[in-house]
């Protein structure tokens, strides 16, 4: 029997939460094999609800569940923790003011990172999904010095899901056959979803999407808004914001950190920029990446044409911006 790990997953009684910890305590990220211990953090007006979630997990009677430690307290949540779902974040009010959410949360991923520094293993990995996604998890890092900077990244699983949805509907084909779609940048309405390195098995041939599609227009255009604005989408038809697809997507961005990714395919995640690309350094930026050893690598030398380059470059520069305000909410 292997030794349980402990996981924590912030905003544990909001609704992606209530979808992820399901995924998490069946065994679908850490395996089959992996007892768990679970480390559940939201703010204290939302005790009474967590202890209902509390009450459900005992009640799923999952094997791999061997403890729930749910908790207002940084520093009992992230006591140990080998794995972290920052899902928890201060949401968008009416009439907020984008540097006001900023604000709100800044002030959150600071608490968070020293909280992570001081009580976290110091191998964790580290998942920010709560938005702003990207620059808060910039933020969480830099409050966090004794951990690794790439144990840090951000989630733009879910667009990439969407995306690969998205191009397999349009060629007629299951989405398990739909492979490398990219979504670069930002996890916001500049990000580029980029099926330019895709590939797909059409009637058992592989072929790249543009090959297969034959719709340049769609892929430069269509493809790229719809992507960009699923989630007003499907707020618009829920009257609230994406939940199960944010959840799925928070799963498989850790299984594949924990478990590797398939040889020749790469998944998208939001790391700290080295360079590649041309992307400037010290912005936490969605690249495609193949994972092996729990250790992610950047995929170089991917043929970037001038579209891609305006767009890599548009949504660098939001990113910029936002690490600019973030520094100055919070003086440093
Ligand atoms: P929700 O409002 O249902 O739940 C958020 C939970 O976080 C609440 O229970 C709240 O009390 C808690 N929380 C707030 N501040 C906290 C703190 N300091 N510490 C611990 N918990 C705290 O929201 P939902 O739908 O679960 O979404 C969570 C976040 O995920 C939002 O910021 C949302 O914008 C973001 N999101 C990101 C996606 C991505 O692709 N990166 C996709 C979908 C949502």
């Amino acid at each position: 029997m292997m030794e349980p790990i402990r996981v924590v997953v912030t905003g544990a009684a909001g609704q992606i939460a209530y979808s992820l910890l399901y995924i998490i305590a069946k065994g679908d990220v850490f395996g089959p094999d992996q007892p768990l211990i679970l480390h559940l953090l939201d703010i204290p007006p939302m005790m009474g609800v967590l202890e209902g979630v509390v009450m459900e997990l005992a009640d799923c009677a999952f094997p791999l569940l061997k403890e729930v430690v749910a908790t207002a307290e940084p520093d009992v949540a992230f006591k140990d923790v080998s794995s972290a779902f920052l899902v928890g974040a201060m949401p968008r009010k009416q009439g907020m003011e984008r540097r006001d959410l900023l604000a709100a949360n800044v002030k959150i991923f600071k608490v968070q990172g020293e909280a992570l520094d001081k009580n976290a293993k110091k191998d964790v990995k580290v998942l920010v999904v709560g938005n702003p996604a990207n620059t808060n998890a910039l933020i969480c890092s830099k409050y966090a010095p004794s951990i690794p900077k790439q144990n840090f990244t951000a989630m733009t699983r879910l667009d990439q899901n969407r995306a690969q949805a998205q191009v397999a509907a349009k060629l007629g084909v299951p989405v398990a056959d739909v492979s490398n779609v990219i979504i670069w940048g930002n996890h916001s309405s500049t990000q580029f979803p980029d099926a330019s390195h895709a590939f797909a098995y059409v009637n058992g041939v592989k072929k790249s999407i543009p090959e297969a599609l034959k719709d340049d227009m769609w892929l430069g255009n269509t493809f790229v808004e719809s992507v960009q604005k699923r989630g007003a989408a499907v707020i618009n038809a829920r009257k609230m914001s994406s939940a199960m697809s944010a959840a799925k997507a928070a799963g498989d961005h850790m299984r594949n950190w924990f478990q590797g990714t398939e040889v020749g395919q790469f998944v998208s995640m939001g790391v700290l920029s080295d360079g590649s690309y041309g992307v400037p350094k010290d912005i936490v930026f969605s690249f495609p990446v193949e994972i092996q050893n729990k250790t992610w690598k950047i995929i170089p030398n991917l043929a970037i044409s001038d579209f891609a380059r305006k767009m890599l470059d548009t949504t660098a520069k939001e990113l910029e911006e936002e690490r600019a305000e973030a520094l100055e909410i919070i003086g440093a």
